[in-house]
């Protein structure tokens, strides 16, 4: 911006800090740690999940906004997306897929029951969905959603396998690639214990070809 326009007076207006404190300029003391989390990445934190999917990235959002790239990317409108409503993000899940224009059927249990996959097979029979949408911690009832199992009878029925793992990732174990899962979005604020607003997302090669 030129210096002393308009812009640049109204900027100097409202700034608290028109230059950096010099606090900030100094370098770190104690030094930053070895591993870090932030910055443009590849990040050095060690491969925990043994996670191998290419495109695994730090959505700039809410975890509202990784529910919307799994559901916006994987769903066309008119596809059928099974929701396994066991409480209050089931239903935001499928209010989502109804904006996109998707044919929504639900998998429902009483609020706080897991399905069973027996429960499971039968509707992906009844319905023949495209995509599976499943939270993994159901925050609103505190009820953990089993996944091994899910993934490979989604697969048998040729349809994609959405994992929300909001109020999960970084307390229970999610093994993304032997569970079968096409794609997963969790939020930094959660169990990752992060400040809001970071949403890292994952998705399988079989979901990167949509
Ligand atoms: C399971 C689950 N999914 C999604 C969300 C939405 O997260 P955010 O508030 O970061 O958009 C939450 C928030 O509580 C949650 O617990």
């Amino acid at each position: 911006m030129p210096e002393n326009s308009a812009t640049d007076r109204a900027w100097r207006r409202c700034a608290v800090h028109e230059h950096p404190p010099k606090e900030i300029l100094r370098p770190f003391s104690p030094p930053a740690p070895e591993k870090t989390l932030t910055g443009p990445g590849p990040s050095n934190c060690s491969n925990r999940d043994r996670l191998s999917n290419r495109l695994t990235l730090a959505l700039s959002t809410s975890s509202h906004g990784g529910m919307e790239a799994c559901l916006g990317n994987l769903l066309e409108p008119g596809d059928t997306v099974l929701i396994a409503k066991c409480g209050i993000w089931g239903e935001r899940a499928a209010d989502m897929a109804d904006r996109i224009g998707a044919k929504v059927e639900f998998l429902e249990t009483a609020h706080g029951v897991a399905f069973e996959l027996d429960d499971l097979e039968a509707a992906l029979k009844r319905c023949r969905p495209a995509v599976v949408f499943v939270t993994h911690a159901e925050s609103s009832t505190g009820m953990k959603q089993p996944l091994e199992g899910v993934g490979e009878l989604v697969y048998k029925h040729d349809a994609l396998l959405i994992v929300d793992t909001v109020a999960s990732l970084g307390e229970e174990p999610f093994f993304m690639d032997t569970w079968r899962v096409d794609a997963t979005y969790t939020g930094s604020q959660k169990v990752l214990g992060a400040p809001p607003g970071i949403t890292p997302v994952s998705f399988s090669p079989r979901a990167e070809c949509i």
